[in-house]
Formats: structure tokens, sequence, C-alpha cells
């Protein structure tokens, strides 16, 4: 960790921040708000810390009365968590899941923005075998719902484990375990789709590159720069591993004839430190996987295999859970400590630039995300000069910032412009994914920032 990284640095709660309460948005993100620690702030300080950092979507692993109490009236959305003890309970009892659904989601709704429940986590990596538990349960609960009229805002699915793919290399190969398909895969798939809710999967690239470090590029499983992976099924490229096991779990499903069916992302994150056997677990590595994770979401692109989707992520985790089980990478996924400083400022780059990040005058800048496409990037200019009011007369023919005549150099001034214009306020660098916030000035020609 000796060089720090020589691109721009960014700050990506800021980035976060930039797509979470925009209002052209399209793909969604938020944080795992997990409590397996004895250390963290209470609840109401966390929600804070939340509202701070803009970060709109917040996944519960449980229903705890404070924390839903604390979320109430901060316009957050929350996906709630009915755990998999309760399973077998919310299978076979229509009145149990009456009860948890009053008690547990209807009580705080709708003050508490409760969007989603999600029945079980991980089911089919579950030692105590309750998969046959899980349909009936989610059924159940949304039969509960319904009751309490909340089914039209309030989805239901169940976090699946990578693991539920038997095959995920290639990605086109990728198909469910066999074992599970007719047993519990289709009828969770039907049930997904006659409520209209989407499947949902924890993806831990993490996982796939510290198993086979020999054979998979640390810049493709980060998502730098690397020349990419082709597919040997159907020739697509794929330039990221969190692209290639997304699109294996797209493939799962088309191999059933469930091409209708999105993907929410549950979990997805990095560990900023491990035991000496956890290849690639680090602050510097945990900093690039996540600031360029929202780069990916904010780019607003779909997966090769659905282009057309965006994607709708959670990244894990909001802090380190110090009484965690496991491998030393387990307590340390988190973006925050217990005592709420950032773990990543290290590597983001200036520590005078990203310590108060947003609290200074000049110390974030909007540019232009060149790999969204001149045509995205022309529409955004066109609309930060025009009615987003941006001063464009630099970029004019002949003015100061006229060279380099490009429409990434043009509309970062111009992005810029319309971002320091509007204070700097959050969503005002989005710009549908088009625009991204750095902490250094951008550097184009004669042009000062
Ligand atoms: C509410 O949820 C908690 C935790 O999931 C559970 O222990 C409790 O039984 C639920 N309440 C009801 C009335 O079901
Ligand atoms: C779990 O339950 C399924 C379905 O009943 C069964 O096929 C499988 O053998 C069980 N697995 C274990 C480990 O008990
Ligand atoms: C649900 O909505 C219906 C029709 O609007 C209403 O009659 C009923 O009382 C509502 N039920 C609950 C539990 O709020
Ligand atoms: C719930 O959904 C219905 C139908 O889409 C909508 O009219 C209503 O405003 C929603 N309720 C809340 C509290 O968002």
């Amino acid at each position: 960790m000796a060089n720090p990284p020589t691109r721009p640095a960014f700050s990506f709660l800021l980035l976060l921040s930039s797509l979470f309460f925009s209002p052209t948005r399209s793909a969604s993100f938020g944080v795992n708000y997990g409590r397996i620690a004895d250390n963290l702030p209470p609840p109401p300080k966390v929600v804070e810390l939340l509202r701070t950092n803009s970060i709109a979507n917040v996944r519960l692993f449980d229903t705890d009365a404070g924390v839903l109490s604390a979320l109430a009236n901060s316009g957050i959305s929350v996906l709630v968590s009915l755990p998999n003890e309760l399973l077998s309970l919310a299978a076979s009892s229509q009145s149990f899941t009456d009860a948890w659904v009053q008690a547990n989601v209807s009580k705080y709704y709708p003050s508490t923005r409760i969007v989603s429940v999600a029945v079980g986590n991980e089911v089919f990596a579950d030692p105590h075998n309750t998969t046959d538990y899980l349909v009936p349960a989610m059924r159940n609960v949304h039969v509960s719902l319904t009751k309490y009229n909340l089914s039209e805002n309030i989805t239901v699915s169940s976090p699946l484990a990578f693991s539920a793919l038997q095959s995920s290399y290639p990605t086109s190969s990728g198909a469910f375990r066999a074992d599970l398909v007719e047993l519990v895969i289709k009828p969770m798939l039907d049930f997904l789709r006659q409520t209209s809710s989407s499947l949902m999967v924890n993806v831990y690239p993490f996982f796939a590159y510290t198993a086979n470090s020999d054979k998979i590029s640390l810049s493709y499983a980060l998502f730098q720069e690397n020349p990419g992976v082709v597919d040997s099924g159907n020739g697509l490229r794929y330039l990221s591993l969190f692209d290639a096991q997304v699109d294996a779990v797209y493939a799962a499903l088309s191999a059933l004839q469930y091409d209708d069916i999105k993907i929410t992302v549950t979990e997805t994150g990095w560990p900023s430190k491990g035991d000496a056997n956890e290849v690639g677990a680090g602050i510097q590595n945990a900093a690039a996987y996540n600031g360029n994770l929202v780069r990916r979401v904010l780019s607003g692109k779909g997966t090769p295999l659905r282009p057309k989707n965006t994607l709708d992520v959670y990244m894990f985790a909001l802090f380190n859970e110090d009484q965690k089980p496991g491998p030393t990478s387990e307590r340390n996924y988190g973006l925050f400590y217990p005592d709420e400083s950032r773990v990543y400022e290290m590597p983001l780059g200036a520590p005078e630039a990203t310590s108060h990040v947003g609290a200074r005058g000049g110390s974030t800048w909007c540019v232009a995300n060149g790999d969204v496409g001149e045509e995205r990037l022309q529409r955004a200019l066109d609309f930060a000069c025009g009615e987003g009011g941006a001063d464009c007369r630099p970029i004019e023919k002949g003015a100061t910032c006229y060279e380099p005549n490009t429409v990434v150099a043009h509309a970062t001034y111009a992005f810029n412009s319309y971002y320091q214009r509007n204070a700097r306020a959050a969503g005002t660098c989005y710009f549908g994914g088009a625009a991204y916030l750095v902490t250094h000035p951008p550097n184009y020609g004669k042009c000062e920032y």
C-alpha cells in the first residue's frame, strides 16, 4: 500500500449520495445494516449516519423494534427480514404470519417505509435444512401482507447464496443446483413472477477470487482496467467478475425460462482485513471494490446479458461487526467502524480532501463519466447548459475551456458548473449516471474549475 492511487480519487459515499436522492435515478443502492456486534451506536445515531451520507436504502436482518422505530419518518426505504429460525412456523401457520406481519411490519408502516420482506436468508445453505419451508413461508407472508393491505406496497422475496448455482463459469452456463430446481427454485420463481417481485442474490466476487487467485485477475475482480474475460458460450466479454456473477444468475433464470424476473443484489462487498490465507482481503482492495462498484451502478448500465436492467445493489456492510464468527474477513466488511469513522478514507486519495469531503467549499468536483458513451453525455450536457442553468459560456468556441473540444471535457465543465451552482447538493452530480464526484479538480486544457 505504498503508492497512492494515480487516478483521480473520489468519495464513494458522495457518489452514493448523488445516486440515492436523485430524482432521475433508475438504479438503486443501499447498505446492509448488520448488528452482530456489541459496540455499535444506538439506532437513532445510525439513522443519522445513514441520513448524513444520504443512504436511502437499508436492509435489516430482522425486525428489531428499536431500529424500525428509529427509521420512522427518515425517508429511508427498508428491507426487513424474517429470520430462518421462524421459517417452519411461518410455513405451517397462517395465523403466525398474520401476527408476525401485524407486529413486525404493519405496526411501523408507513411511517417506516418498509418496501420488502426477505423471508429467510441463504436458506439452501442453512445447516438446519429449512429449504422445504421456504416457499410456503413466502406465500403465507404475502397472504398476510394482503390482509393488511400491504401487498401492493411491500414485496416478498428471499436472498439466495451464490452457491444456489451449480454452474457459473462460463457465465452463459449458469444453472441452479439440479436438486433444488423442482423442489424449490421453480415454485419460488413462479411466486416471484405472480407477485412482481425480484430474485434476491448475494454475490461476492471476493470468495471466487480468494479461492482462485492464481486464475482470476485481481483487476477483473475489482472492476479495474483489465482485458476482460470472454464467455466461451456466447462470446460476450465481461469486464468484471461482479457482472459475470450476476449474469450467471440471469443465465440460470433463462435456462428455466424465467427471463422476465429481475435480480436484486442483496449483498456484495469486500473485506478490508482477512487472515493470512484470505488472499485479496485488505483495505486498499476493499476501497477499490466498493468505490468502483458504486461507479458501476452509477453508470446506469445493465449487464451484458441484461443491458436494460439497471442494478439494484445493497452493499455489505454498514459496520464492521465484531461478534461475527468465522475468519477475520467476516468481521471486516464494514464501510464504517463502530465509532462511525470511515474504514476507506486512506486509499481514496488526498486525506485533506476526503476527511471533510463535501463539508468545505471546493473539496469535491463533478466530472463526466466517459463510460456512458457520447450520446448520453451529450444529452446530459444539453440539459445542464439548457434548463439546468449551468454556466456554459467558457466551453463555447474560442473561450477558455473550449479546448480540448471533446464531449467528455465539455460535459465535465458543464456538470461541475451545475453541481457547484447547486451548492453541491446531494443528487446534483448524477445526470442519469453520466457524472460522478471526484476530490481533485479536473484538468483539461487551460480551464480552471
Ligand atoms: C416479530 O418478530 C420477531 C423477530 O422476527 C419474532 O420473534 C416475534 O415473534 C414477531 N412477533 C410476532 C407477533 O410474530
Ligand atoms: C434437506 O431436505 C431435503 C428435502 O426434504 C432433502 O432432500 C435433503 O436430503 C435434506 N438435507 C439434509 C442435509 O438433511
Ligand atoms: C383494506 O382496504 C379495504 C378497502 O380499501 C378496507 O375495507 C379494509 O378495512 C382495509 N383493511 C385493513 C386491515 O386496513
Ligand atoms: C400503496 O400502494 C398503492 C397502490 O399502488 C398506492 O396507491 C398507495 O399510495 C401506497 N401506499 C403508500 C403508503 O405508499
